[in-house]
């Protein structure tokens, strides 16, 4: 199977499947940005009613800035990681000058609080950049669609998804690929007990070939 029938399958199982949530039907940068920051340490049924809650709240860069940190942090009450809200705040403030949320990469990754991913989120979802995004879900549709032995959580096993990712990427369609490739990882590719029997990838899929899928990914043992 080529690249490109790989982004094709899964765009396809996506359009079948997808779920329709809030911040997938704007291109707003910053309520995608809001959106990634919530759902980095909670689950998607629990974060939803924080999300719409805060956005009513604080629609834009410049409601959020002005806010009082009282306010903000009430609004994040129950979530946890608390810093998450106030590295928010703190990014919503030192950008209440321009008003909205930078247009590039480097821009958009030293926000406070914006790592790999989440920048990889905001500038593929918001601005369609060729950007990959790679989280658990990616690790492990790649790791067993590949049969990459390599363990995840080391530097070098990183560094490695990180360039499988970029060179899978559908970068005609680096959104709707990158939310496909989630949510496929999320709903189908699941960690245990996947139903191969179903799984559009299930004839290119190396690690099902080799009866290995419940093997990956792999961690190392630190
Ligand atoms: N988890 C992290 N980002 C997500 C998104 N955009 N949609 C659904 N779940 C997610």
């Amino acid at each position: 199977m080529s690249v490109n029938q790989f982004s094709e399958s899964l765009i396809r199982w996506y359009e079948l499947h997808r779920r329709e949530l809030p911040w997938r039907e704007t291109k707003d940068p910053y309520r995608i940005w809001i959106s990634e920051i919530i759902l980095q340490q909670t689950r998607v049924a629990q974060g939803y009613a924080y999300y719409c809650r805060f956005i009513e709240r604080f629609p834009d860069v410049c409601s959020l800035a002005e806010a009082h940190e009282d306010e903000v942090m009430k609004m994040w009450q129950g979530l946890g990681y608390y810093s998450r809200a106030r590295n928010l705040h703190e990014a919503a403030r030192s950008l209440a000058g321009r008003g909205r949320l930078p247009e590039t990469y480097k821009e958009v990754r030293a926000m406070k609080g914006v790592g790999d991913y989440t920048a990889a989120a905001i500038c593929s979802f918001a601005y369609d950049m060729p950007c990959a995004v790679v989280d658990g879900n990616v690790y492990r549709v790649l790791s067993r669609w590949m049969g990459v032995d390599e363990p995840i959580d080391t530097a070098a096993g990183k560094k490695l998804f990180a360039q499988l990712a970029d060179q899978l990427l559908d970068r005609k369609h680096p959104a709707v690929y990158n939310q496909a490739i989630m949510d496929f990882g999320a709903l189908q590719c699941v960690p245990a007990s996947p139903d191969c029997q179903v799984c559009p990838l299930a004839d290119s899929c190396v690690a099902l070939r080799d009866k290995r899928v419940e093997e990956l990914p792999r961690k190392s043992h630190k």
